[in-house]
């Protein structure tokens, strides 16, 4: 199918930019890359591919063929309707659970009584369709343009992940994955959200400080595992939000520590307290610690993270802790 659609969109664009056409059941999304566009060519290839046998609604995007220049200028950024607050949930570091701790912060926002947004711009590794349950459904629209939020859980979310095949090992650079985060990002009809929080791509690379520098963010909370491997980078993610003017929330200890369900004891596996410490050091505010444990990663995994899964669980009063600070910190 995807071959026919090809030769469908050839008539319209050169093949060359053509980024990638994904299909999954009755669904096709084709990503354009370095074209503008031309409605009346959207509005007939759409009608063209929506005739196909099997097809039953196209959504064509086009990315941005604008180099970044990485300035901040107010008319240049991007412009997100219907949210209020924006925080950043990063780490210099990939792997030291970030995704699991944006997913359950904002589940516990949402406890708080926020009306909650999840937004995965992660582009190596999206990660939230899973830990919320839809991986592999492609966005729905109305339109044809704008696309609706995922709502699970009791959060509206979208992800980067529903565009990119995971299977595909993609790596997006520049100005084409930014203008793919900017289309997600701008054009999702989020409906009056108090507070999004944005899941960070790991590393302090040119995306990250686009990202950034065109979202008008209210804060970063920087998540580091305790040892001091981590912690280096996590001193370089403060000290990029800071270079850029965002606001650091704080930082949080995940993997901070393991009870043993047996004997009760505890065990500091990665050490304890280095992210106390640093934050101490920098002079920011500590959020507070995450243990280690199965069941945090376990929910995650089958889309029910530990604050929806376990409400009463201590895993989710820690994480409604940390959420309690940054509500404060947010004025929300
Ligand atoms: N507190 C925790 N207890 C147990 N497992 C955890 C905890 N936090 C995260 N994990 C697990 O660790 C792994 C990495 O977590 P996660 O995907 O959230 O990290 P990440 O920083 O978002 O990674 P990436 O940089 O790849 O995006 C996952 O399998 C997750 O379930
Ligand atoms: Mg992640």
């Amino acid at each position: 199918m995807e071959e026919e659609i090809k030769k469908l969109i050839t008539a319209y664009y050169p093949i060359e930019n053509i980024d990638n056409i994904k299909v999954f059941n009755g669904r096709v999304i084709v990503t354009f890359v370095n074209v503008s566009e031309n409605p009346q060519s959207t509005k007939e290839l759409q009608e063209k591919i929506e005739a196909m046998d099997g097809v039953k609604k196209a959504t064509l995007i086009y990315t941005a063929n604008k180099a970044f220049s990485g300035l901040k200028q107010a008319d240049d950024m991007w412009h997100i309707r219907g949210v209020k607050k924006i925080i950043a949930v990063a780490s210099g570091k990939g792997g030291v659970g970030k995704s699991t701790t944006a997913v359950n912060l904002a589940l516990a926002l949402s406890n708080l009584g926020l009306k909650t947004a999840i937004f995965d711009a992660d582009i190596y590794g999206p990660s939230i369709p899973t830990m919320l349950g839809y991986e592999g459904t492609p966005p729905t629209t109305m339109d044809g343009k704008t696309f609706e939020p995922f709502v699970n859980l009791g959060l509206e979310s979208m992800s980067v992940g529903t565009l990119i095949d995971k299977s595909q090992p993609l790596i997006w650079r520049g100005a084409k994955a930014c203008g793919a985060l900017q289309q997600l990002l701008c054009d999702t009809n989020w409906g009056d959200i108090d507070v999004m929080v944005l899941d960070m791509p790991p590393g302090t690379g040119d995306i990250q400080i686009s990202l950034s520098q065109k979202v008008q963010m209210d804060g970063a909370v920087i998540v580091s595992t305790p040892q001091d491997i981590a912690l280096i980078d996590a001193v370089k993610g403060i000290n990029m939000f800071k270079k850029v003017n965002v606001p650091i929330l704080g930082l949080v200890e995940n993997m901070s520590y393991y009870i043993c369900e047996h004997c009760g004891h505890r065990a500091d596996i990665f050490g304890h307290e280095g992210a106390k410490k640093t934050a101490e050091k920098m002079g920011e505010t500590f959020l507070g610690e995450i243990p280690l444990h199965y069941s945090i990663r376990e929910n995650a995994d089958n889309g029910t993270p530990i604050v929806f899964a376990a409400p009463d669980s201590e895993y989710t009063k820690a994480y409604e802790a940390i959420a309690q600070k940054i509500k404060f910190k947010l004025g929300l």
